[in-house]
């Protein structure tokens, strides 16, 4: 980390770099669940986070999808393009798990007939609320034609996620990713996608591999992330 700091956000803190349109975005191993309502921290997460958002990025980027992510640097840190993020949390889901469970009366991990998708406003003081494309419009957070890339982006990267996943025997029930503009004004694919931001379950044994074993006090929250970064850079 060189630079002024930007931005400081729960889970990581983004630096000004020489380069205008570039930055740098530092992991902590803070974790906080419910919009900040829940602290702790969980050890090495942020190395293992930089790692596994790193990983798919680049995977994702082999992949065609337009992302921010330009390299790792060292255990904490990556070089990302700047970004004016859309204040949007992009959530798509395979399976019916967490809100959408408690929300709709569903059992959790019931497959659901296609994959969904759904926009809630990031505001953590407003706890993130749900929000419709009719609203973001109206709201002027993003345009029609917008919310059309950042759709077939988020459906994408699904799809490649999933695959993959498949490959190293993890079921991909549902994710978070957020994106934004580059100077150009182009839409790109920002933050982080790792085991804070997405559910990984084991496809034999359902375990979960990600933070809900945090949010509900599972246990092995440092072996579950530990065990992801693993089956990621480990050959099949
Ligand atoms: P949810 O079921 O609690 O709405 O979460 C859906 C997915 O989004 C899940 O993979 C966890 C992720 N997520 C975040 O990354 N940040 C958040 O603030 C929330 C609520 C969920
Ligand atoms: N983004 C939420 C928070 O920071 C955490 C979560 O449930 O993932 O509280």
């Amino acid at each position: 980390m060189t630079g002024k700091m930007w931005y400081e956000g729960k889970a990581k803190q983004v630096f000004l770099t020489d380069a205008d349109d570039e930055v740098i975005v530092h992991y902590k191993d803070d974790a906080t669940a419910f919009n900040g309502a829940k602290k702790g921290t969980i050890a090495d997460k942020g190395v293992l986070n930089n790692q596994i958002t790193s990983f798919f990025f680049t995977l994702l980027g082999e992949h065609g999808v337009p992302t921010h992510f330009i390299a790792r640097e060292g255990d904490r840190d990556q070089r990302v393009k700047k970004l004016q993020i859309i204040p949007l949390e992009v959530i798509v889901r395979n399976r019916c798990a967490g809100s959408m469970a408690k929300r709709y009366g569903r059992e959790e991990g019931e497959m659901l007939a296609h994959p969904t998708i759904e926009f809630c406003l990031k505001d953590d003081a407003l706890d993130d609320p749900m929000i419709n494309r009719s609203q973001i419009t109206a709201l002027g957070l993003a345009t029609d034609e917008e919310l059309d890339t950042i759709a077939r982006l988020a459906f994408q990267v699904n799809d490649v996620l999933s695959a993959f996943l498949l490959t190293k025997k993890v079921i991909l029930v549902d994710f978070k990713l957020e994106f934004g503009k580059d100077s150009a004004g182009t839409i790109l694919l920002g933050d982080e996608i790792s085991p804070d931001t997405c559910r990984f379950w084991d496809a034999d044994t359902l375990e979960k591999l990600d933070k809900d074993r945090f949010r509900r006090d599972l246990g092995h929250v440092e072996e579950a992330y530990h065990e992801m970064l693993q089956r990621l850079t480990t050959r099949a």
